[in-house]
């Protein structure tokens, strides 16, 4: 990879990660990634927006070779996390004059996480600004975009935001700017649903911040460069504000049969009341469709056996999974089969405690449903299809 023009005197000079298929040890890529850097050099000084993932550290500094830069002024870390900080020893190790600016908390999380050295480090407050020439950069707070300390920059007279992890998408394309839109939106789906969501109301507020900006290009630091923003920023207002579509999202397993047959009934039941719906069997479900699932569906059903006292451990994952990043859901319920007894349904519903939700009577059978567990299942649907008629 080399670097490419964003606008004049504008470059991307970070590396794609075509292989990667796995981020933070949790979450599947399976369309790779990119860490996204951007150098510009303004008449008077330079500045590079983020770096990258450590282990590409040496093809940032042979981008910026290729380049033919041999000063660097300011590094600008809009955000400390390693796929965007891991490089920033190596740029001070390659160019010794160059200062990091960052936000108050960013500097205090680099020299936790990196143990860099305060001296090298510069802090900006809410509108500050530097100049570079002829092209000025202004710093704008958005915290928890996902980490307490994150920001945006954004350069005034080309009216480019480099917006980091926000707006961003694990995608690993040749495309600099988005060619495909509904791969992109996928990706920046997904990405919005397993790294954003959980702070869906503070979004909300660093969204409207955004649009007021109304920046003529996005460039975030993963996936590629947003030429028509509105794309992006509708599909964010969407996702964060949006109202819930009324879908039913059912992750489920079964070990012998008996919690499947309910479930497989309780979805045929839903298609057959036009009610659109997602199974995922997650004996083999690849968690982050679960997750983009739970960015828009209304109710969420659960299914899983007894297992030692409680629901199955794949259920107990997927719980915690779709508690933590606490989607817009507004109802739950759970369908499970025991042996003897147990608290399946107080231990899941404990695990969904984060979660706004009305939870309708759950289905519970001894082993193999019988008649009166199916009519439960059909009391669920009726209990779901009312809820959903009156979104
Ligand atoms: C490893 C294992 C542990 C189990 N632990 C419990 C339990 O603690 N309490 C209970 O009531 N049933 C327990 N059971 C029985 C199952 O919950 C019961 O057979 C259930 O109907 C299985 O549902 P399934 O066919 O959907 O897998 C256990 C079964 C297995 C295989
Ligand atoms: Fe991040
Ligand atoms: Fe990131």
């Amino acid at each position: 990879m080399s670097y490419r023009q964003i606008v004049d005197k504008v470059n991307s000079v970070g590396v794609i990660d075509w292989d990667r298929r796995l981020f933070d040890e949790l979450i599947p890529l399976p369309g790779g990634t990119s860490y996204n850097s951007y150098l510009i050099t303004g008449s008077k000084a330079s500045a590079l927006i983020d770096t990258v993932e450590k282990d590409f550290a040496d093809d940032l500094l042979r981008n910026l070779e290729e380049l033919g830069v041999d000063s660097l002024d300011y590094v600008i870390a809009n955000h400390a996390e390693q796929d965007h900080s891991g490089s920033l020893p190596e740029v001070l190790r390659a160019f010794p004059e160059t200062e990091i600016i960052t936000s108050v908390k960013g500097k205090n999380m680099l020299t936790d996480l990196l143990n860099i050295k305060s001296k090298r480090i510069s802090t900006v407050e809410e509108g500050r600004e530097i100049s570079l020439g002829d092209k000025t950069l202004k710093f704008l707070e958005t915290p928890w975009v996902h980490w307490p300390e994150t920001m945006v920059t954004y350069l005034e007279e080309d009216e480019v935001l480099f917006s980091c992890d926000f707006f961003g998408s694990h995608l690993a394309t040749s495309d600099l700017f988005v060619r495909d839109e509904a791969e992109v939106y996928r990706a920046a789906k997904r990405y919005y649903a397993q790294i954003m969501m959980p702070f869906r109301r503070i979004i909300s507020k660093n969204l409207d911040k955004i649009k007021e900006i109304q920046p003529a290009i996005i460039a975030p630091s993963h996936g590629p460069v947003y030429q028509d923003p509105e794309f992006i920023l509708e599909a964010y207002e969407e996702w964060v504000n949006g109202p819930v579509k009324p879908e039913v999202v059912v992750p489920y397993i079964s070990m012998h049969g008996s919690t499947e047959e309910l479930v497989d009934y309780f979805v045929d039941r839903l298609i057959q009341n036009d009610i659109r719906v997602k199974p995922f069997n997650l004996r083999e479900v690849e968690l982050g469709q679960l997750a983009m699932a739970l960015v828009d569906a209304a109710a969420v059903v659960i299914g899983s056996p007894t297992v030692l006292t409680g629901p199955h451990p794949q259920v107990s994952y997927a719980a915690t999974l779709a508690n933590a990043l606490r989607p817009k859901t507004k109802f739950a319920s759970i369908i499970g089969s025991c042996g003897w007894g147990g608290n399946l349904v107080d231990d899941i519903l404990g695990s969904l405690n984060k979660l706004e939700v009305e939870v309708f009577d759950p289905v519970l059978s001894k082993g193999r449903g019988d008649e009166g567990n199916f009519a439960e299942v059909d009391r669920l649907v009726e209990d779901i299809n009312k809820a959903l008629a009156d979104l």
